[in-house]
């Protein structure tokens, strides 16, 4: 190890006499069992993010006690430490008002806790992100060990995975194509083991690109929770954790720009979650790597959709799993991909992808010259009413809705959206296009609010798609044609705020512009009126106060801004 003071004695706690300090550790360690032999070794923390309020990470447990095998099986002692969890779910007002705050109290803990190295347990959605953020903010070695995705069910034949089938079946109950038992048997096969949405949601698109930017050991991403083959991977994550806290080969010794762009490549080529846009330019940003909305979209221009699975194709995570997993992807991509990228390990992209063997005869990866769809699978569009940018998922959307132009809908929260939408009473054209403010980072926290619902009037005559366009985010397992993260937001005085109904609103994809047609002038009349006070009030939490004030907006990754480059 190359840091002088290792293990136990690392970071002693300051009682002004190391000697003491040192001892009195030795004392309260001595109490849960540990002996000097065993504290000579390489301490291995291991980040336990399991919570009865976190379903989706129920069978930790069992991954962490083969984290903790691997670990002492080369010659390390695990330290097992709490640290927050975000269950997407059970979250109010929204989980990506909580990352930060875990990527916080996640990188602290590292840091006051004498280990060197970590393996962090994590897997639903913004989850990955933060211990990603945290690790990389810390800079001691560390591996992500995801708990891996659930196995589908089925419900009358059909195959069902959370959570694209949740919202699918949703909208067919909302149709009224089911009845309230038919719905309520529907909920009970959705998601029936445990393990984080096995679609291409947020939790398998950030999985998967920490595989590739290698903070997650190789064919990580993938293995389902319940599988032989995710605690095998843990036990392999454990003992690679050694190795590097020996090496004392931290994040900022391997992550690079070539790295975050081949990120990106994967993004585009999974058809994977738009929310991924915002956590990367974070987590590219704790790493001090310049990354952009504009280099974003010079990838996804040449990149086209390679992966099966919905919710832009037909499959889930198991098949991807099976077909290979990340390393059979990349190999697919490898004209695409900067091969002199490092991993964690020493290798180069190129080096570790020597190891794979091509599988030709699986279709859930396509090969780079038969793509489920060509690129762009993503598109950044800017315009009038996005200066800064907005985001849309190409491949869930609706093609015929890339190309329009026509009238504006205006909610101001996610709420009166819900209401009106739901009414049967309240006529809507599926040419109108639905517009979500006050629903940004400083807003609101950014909820998944974004794909909101297609107009109960609508959905009763069968129409299943609308334009959207809104500053907050939508799930990575929606679909539709909506456009996400409009910058800047409507409270800090975005022109999504001076949208009235019946504003015209055009949408190229050919140009990637996102344009209201209102007159300069008209829109200065309406941006003198708008109100946009800072949001301070001495009653709200101490959290939701430095997130209100600091948070940055979603072109620039929705953190903290406390410095970051
Ligand atoms: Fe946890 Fe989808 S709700 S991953």
């Amino acid at each position: 190890m190359t840091d002088a003071a290792t293990g136990s004695s690392r970071g002693l706690t300051s009682y002004g006499d190391a000697g003491f300090s040192k001892f009195l550790r030795g004392v309260f360690l001595a109490s849960a069992g540990w002996d000097a032999q065993d504290l000579e070794r390489p301490i291995i923390g291991i980040a336990n993010t399991e919570s009865d309020f976190n379903p989706c990470h129920r069978l930790s447990p069992a991954i962490i006690e083969n984290i903790k095998r691997g670990v002492l099986e080369a010659g390390g002692v695990p330290f097992v430490f709490p640290t927050i969890s975000l269950g997407e779910t059970l979250l109010n007002p929204t989980s990506m008002y909580l990352r930060n705050l875990m990527a916080i109290e996640t990188e602290e803990m590292i840091k006051a806790q004498p280990m060197d190295a970590v393996v962090l347990v994590g897997g639903c959605d913004k989850t990955v992100p933060a211990q990603a953020m945290a690790a990389i903010s810390a800079d001691i070695p560390a591996l992500l060990e995801v708990v891996g995705p659930m196995v589908t069910s089925t419900w009358r034949g059909n195959r069902l995975g959370a959570c694209t089938d949740c919202r699918r079946m949703w909208a067919s109950h909302r149709a009224g194509d089911l009845d309230q038992d038919e719905i309520a048997e529907v909920g009970n096969a959705l998601a029936t083991t445990g393990g984080t949405c096995m679609v291409m949601g947020t939790a398998s698109t950030m999985a998967s690109l920490m595989e590739t930017i290698g903070l997650m050991l190789p064919g990580g991403a993938t293995p389902p929770s319940p599988t032989g083959d995710r605690l095998r991977h843990a036990t392999k994550t454990g003992r690679a954790a050694v190795a590097l806290a020996l090496e004392g080969r931290g994040p900022s010794t391997f992550l690079s720009r070539d790295s975050f762009m081949n990120a990106v490549t994967v993004l585009a080529a999974i058809g994977g979650s738009t929310n991924a846009i915002v956590h990367l330019l974070a987590i590219a940003s704790r790493a001090q790597i310049e990354l952009t909305l504009d280099d974003m979209e010079q990838t996804f221009k040449k990149t086209p959709l390679l992966l099966d699975l919905k919710p832009s194709g037909v499959g889930y995570m198991e098949d991807f799993d099976r077909a290979g997993g990340v390393p059979q992807l990349l190999l697919r991509l490898k004209p695409l991909l900067k091969l002199d990228a490092m991993g964690p390990l020493g290798l180069t992209l190129g080096e570790q992808l020597e190891t794979v063997t091509l599988k030709e005869h699986d279709t859930t990866i396509r090969a780079l010259d038969n793509p489920l769809l060509p690129a762009p699978t993503l598109a950044v569009v800017r315009g009038s009413l996005a200066p800064e940018g907005a985001v849309i998922k190409v491949s869930a959307a609706s093609p015929d809705l890339l190309r329009h132009k026509g009238p504006a809908r205006v909610f101001d929260s996610a709420q009166e959206a819900s209401l009106v939408l739901s009414d049967p009473e309240i006529a809507f054209s599926p040419d109108d296009v639905l517009v979500l403010r006050n629903s940004g980072p400083v807003a609101a926290g950014m909820p998944e609010a974004g794909s909101m619902a297609i107009p109960k009037s609508l959905a009763i005559k069968g129409v299943k798609d609308i334009l959207r366009v809104s500053d907050a985010r939508m799930s990575g397992t929606s679909y539709g044609t909506v456009v996400l993260h409009c910058s800047p937001e409507s409270v800090v005085g975005g022109p999504i705020g001076l949208v009235q109904d019946g504003d015209i609103i055009e949408l190229d994809i050919d140009n990637r512009s996102l344009n209201l047609l209102v007159s300069e002038e008209e829109l200065a009349v309406r941006s003198s009126q708008l109100d946009v006070t800072p949001m301070d009030d001495i009653r709200m939490s101490i959290w939701r106060r430095i997130f209100t004030k600091h948070v940055t907006q979603a072109h620039l990754g929705v953190d903290i801004d406390m410095g970051q480059p």
